[in-house]
């Protein structure tokens, strides 16, 4: 079942999304991920987030409802957290079952539910800070986190349980299951959700760091002892553990990371492999910790993950028709358009009959704020002293990496 308790009146939902289809039409979710709602029940009843009409989420969504007994008729309020559709994708189908609902959100939320659910009627606009009063004790509070995912996201509190419903701040990848609290995954399923959260954070949320630190720090005079995100399980025995994991992951986005490499390369026919062989093998003499990514085989959304979290990256790729190998041009973008900034970088790389990757990389990482090791490339197959100094190329990345305060 789906549906648990949080607090006397503060209900739990959530639904297992699996699906080979990506979120947000990019990212890979092969271990699923969960669409989670939330019912506060005083005099007043409110429904807090929605789910979107996406593999049988609306089946499960109902189902759920109807095992607490009450109908989407007697939803007195929808609380929309965030507009984005995996959030509110079932919206109209919901307002048919329930005309009456009155649904409340930001300013911007509610000019979104006109834009995208041509919905106009039954709307409530709340301001930061401005609460409402469900009876039995229960009042729920509106603060605006802007960016958190998108401009026009809050968060919602219930003081009396000490519930923050962050939506999808402190959210993750990954279906949960029968589960759904903190304390009742085991270690090796918290280990998995922690990279599914970094994952999640580094494909959805990275841009917004900023944001993500100010938010926290606006909200930390809360008494907060639960964490109910929109993705992800809900943290009741430690939340301060998920808040302090974001906060750590947003410090990445201003530089260094963990003291770790994230190698990304490409190769056609072996020549850049080889080179990137004698990197590895410097950075192994050193003993600095490294991922290894190869495109395009590996989608970007993992490549992400990795290399939005290390402090050094090697960026292996061949010329390819004057410019970067193409897989490679792709995660570049990938990099700028989330703000991979701050990195310590090496490029390198095999070139056939001329070069030209060397020109295109300059042009497009512009901006990007790394600190550039000299890059190396070489033609054909690379020679011994190639190998020697693409080593010695390694050993000076991972000892910057090891030294960095
Ligand atoms: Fe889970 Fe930004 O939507």
């Amino acid at each position: 079942m789906n549906v648990q308790v949080i607090a006397d009146g503060v209900l739990y939902i959530h639904v297992d999304i699996k699906t080979t289809e990506l979120f947000e039409g990019i990212w890979p979710i092969p271990q699923g991920v969960s669409l989670n709602t939330y019912v506060v029940k005083g005099d007043k009843i409110a429904l807090i987030d929605l789910v979107r009409d996406w593999s049988d989420a609306p089946k499960q969504f109902e189902q759920a409802f109807a095992s607490i007994g009450i109908g989407f008729d007697a939803v007195d309020y929808l609380i929309l957290n965030h507009l984005e559709p995996d959030h509110t994708g079932w919206l109209r189908e919901f307002r048919e079952q329930n005309p009456y609902v009155e649904i409340i959100s930001t300013a911007k939320g509610i000019n979104l539910v006109k834009s995208f659910f041509k919905i106009n009627t039954g709307l409530r606009v709340v301001k930061d800070g401005e609460t409402l009063d469900l009876g039995k004790g229960k009042v729920l509070t509106f603060f605006e986190t802007p960016n958190i995912h998108w401009p026009e996201t809050m968060v919602t509190w219930e003081a009396a349980s000490g519930t923050l419903f962050s939506c999808d701040a402190f959210g993750s990848f990954g279906a949960l299951g029968t589960k759904g609290f903190d304390d009742e995954f085991t270690e090796a399923e918290h280990a998995f959700f922690e990279k599914e959260s970094l994952r999640y954070y580094a494909n959805i949320v990275s841009s917004f760091s900023a944001f993500v630190e100010r938010g926290i720090k606006k909200l930390a005079g809360l008494a907060i002892t639960c964490v109910a995100p929109s993705h992800g399980m809900v943290w009741r025995k430690d939340p301060q553990k998920i808040i302090d994991r974001y906060l750590r992951y947003a410090s990445y986005a201003k530089g260094p990371g963990e003291k770790e490499i994230a190698l990304v390369w490409g190769s056609m026919y072996g020549n850049t492999k080889q080179g990137l062989d004698a990197v590895i093998y410097g950075i192994e003499q050193e003993g600095v910790a490294y991922s290894i990514h190869r495109v395009p085989d590996e989608d970007v959304s993992y490549i992400l993950q990795d290399a939005y979290k290390s402090r050094g990256l090697v960026l292996a790729m061949p010329t390819y028709e004057y410019a970067m190998f193409p897989p490679m041009a792709w995660v570049i973008d990938i990099f700028r358009r989330k703000h991979i900034t701050g990195k310590t970088v090496l490029r390198i790389g095999s070139w056939g009959w001329v070069g030209g990757a060397k020109k295109d990389y300059e042009q497009a990482i512009t901006g990007l704020q790394w600190n550039n090791l000299e890059s190396l490339e070489w033609p054909g197959v690379p020679s011994q002293e190639d190998l020697a100094a693409l080593e010695a190329r390694g050993r000076e990345l991972a000892r910057i990496i090891k030294e960095q305060a």
